[in-house]
């Protein structure tokens, strides 16, 4: 990264050391300042072809450079603020000066406005290899050489026995559901703050989802709620087929006191570690706390295959009926004989060939959104409008999306619609499933009387931008814009 030194250069210098210098920073410009380090002049590449069009040489001294004061910012400048001076003067690049005239920053237009998504996918440089082999080979389909690898390397990187490579984390679900039995009028719990797609393949089986409530130490399925959950449901002598619980953003739920507390009434996990792949509590995986556990492999997860997912168990004989249920169920015979319902949910030998790649560089880009995570953290140290997600002591978050919550007293929506104006993509906290009009019919079991944590998360949280392929500099970008679109809140003025 260029420092703003880097970029300056005084009379004494030609207007060959001017263009050198915008060929070695990269930062569009140099910066011409006089004996007192004040801004006298900014030269862009543009500006030095027509004074060479102006028979200008390139020896020629920066000290003859015309009359012109530059457009500059004082401090403090919002981005905002920064475009708007770009748009008005049709320039790209904008100073920040300090009292003296001397520059501290220099804003560029392609940095204030080039889109800055939530989370996008991020290519290695083995993946290619891995599909190309599939192409060479004509292993196309949903089975081959790197489907096999692929479930082999996911589960033994998680620690598990077996997968099953699928179509998408909901078929994975989807059949984890299936495998244990999950029918008509059965019940299965499912914590009440999640993507849809934690809930929706109970009601693709019929069954009747209850949402138990989230704690605040996790933001996944509370403990004690679940406990109660499974209390009143054993007094009604139907105890749920399932307990689907979720790793939240990448945070692991509390499985020290879950495990137990399922064990006990004895009804199976299934862990939805969509976004917790490479997550980890008291060093074992995300994804091996349950007797099933599910991964997504969506463009927007930490890794991808553009689509897709896997089912993960110790037991090889679910894995193996996993298998079977995601290629239609097929029966073995010499002929197509079924004898009960399939799916077509198998992953084709190309994505896992992606996944495969992808794998390779899950431990660099965990690290990457994590170091995304601690930059946010500590460029909004003053803001104290926001906390973050917590990260209790154990567990290790894979910081999926860096997520935080605003005062009560500021509006999550608003926040997001200045960012929106700012080119930067953020998003709010998961609607809780229990205030989804799909789910209106569905028991909730909250936390305790009084509160209600999961419709609170919902109602101050936001999800910054965290892609791994994200440069330090457009986390900075988005850190400032937030504590801008903050501080302009009418209760924060
Ligand atoms: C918590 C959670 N569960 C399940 C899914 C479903 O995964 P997929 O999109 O691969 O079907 C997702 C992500 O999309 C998710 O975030």
């Amino acid at each position: 990264m260029a420092k703003i030194d880097d970029l300056v250069l005084t009379g004494a210098a030609s207007l060959g050391d001017a263009l050198q210098l915008i060929e070695r920073t990269a930062k569009e410009v140099a910066l011409v300042v006089d004996d007192d380090a004040k801004l006298v002049a900014l030269l862009t590449d543009g500006d030095i072809r027509r004074l060479l069009l102006q028979d200008w040489t390139l020896g020629r001294s920066l000290r003859d450079l015309p009359e012109r004061s530059p457009i500059t910012a004082c401090m403090p400048c919002s981005d905002a603020e920064a475009v708007g001076l770009l748009d008005r003067h049709k320039i790209d690049q904008l100073p920040i000066v300090d009292d003296n005239g001397r520059v501290i920053d220099l804003l560029l237009r392609r940095d204030l406005t080039e889109k800055i998504w939530l989370s996008t996918p991020h290519m290695g440089e083995d993946e290619l290899q891995y599909v190309n082999q599939a192409f060479a080979t004509n292993w196309i389909a949903p089975l081959g050489p790197n489907v096999d690898a692929f479930e082999k390397e996911l589960a033994q990187f998680v620690g598990v026995q077996h997968g099953a490579a699928l179509s998408s984390g909901t078929a994975a679900i989807h059949l984890a559901l299936v495998l244990l039995g999950v029918g008509p009028g059965d019940r299965v719990i499912c914590p009440s703050l999640t993507f849809v797609a934690s809930a929706n393949p109970v009601l693709y089986q019929g069954a009747e989802p209850i949402f138990v409530d989230v704690e605040t130490g996790s933001w996944n399925i509370c403990p004690l709620a679940l406990e109660r959950a499974l209390a009143e449901c054993k007094r009604e002598g139907r105890l749920p087929k399932a307990v689907i619980t979720v790793d939240l953003y990448g945070q692991a739920a509390d499985y020290r006191s879950i495990v137990p507390i399922c064990a006990a009434y004895g009804v199976p996990i299934v862990e939805d570690a969509a976004e917790a792949l490479g997550a980890k509590l008291d060093g074992q995986a995300c994804g091996s706390f349950g007797k099933i556990g599910i991964f997504s492999f969506n463009g927007n997860k930490i890794i991808t295959t553009s689509g897709g997912g896997m089912l993960v168990a110790d037991d090889p004989d679910l894995v193996a009926r996993a298998r079977k249920l995601s290629t239609q169920a097929r029966d073995d015979a010499p002929w197509y004989e079924h004898s009960e319902v399939g799916y077509n949910y198998r992953m084709s030998n190309v994505l896992a060939g992606i996944g495969r790649g992808q794998l390779a560089k899950l431990e660099e880009r965990v690290d990457k959104r994590r170091e995304i995570f601690a930059r946010y953290e500590q460029a909004l140290a003053d803001c104290t409008a926001l906390t973050w997600m917590p990260e209790f002591d154990g567990s290790r978050s894979n910081r999926w999306l860096t997520t935080c919550l605003l005062n009560h007293s500021l509006d999550p929506q608003a926040v997001m619609q200045d960012l929106a104006r700012l080119n930067i993509e953020a998003r709010r906290v998961w609607k809780p499933m229990h205030l989804q009009p799909l789910f209106k019919q569905a028991r909730f079991v909250s936390s305790n009387e009084t509160s209600d944590v999961s419709a609170d998360l919902f109602a101050r949280g936001l999800c910054l931008p965290s892609g791994s392929n994200m440069t330090l500099d457009q986390v900075d970008r988005v850190a400032a814009a937030l504590a801008d679109a903050v501080s302009r809140q009418p209760s924060q003025a």
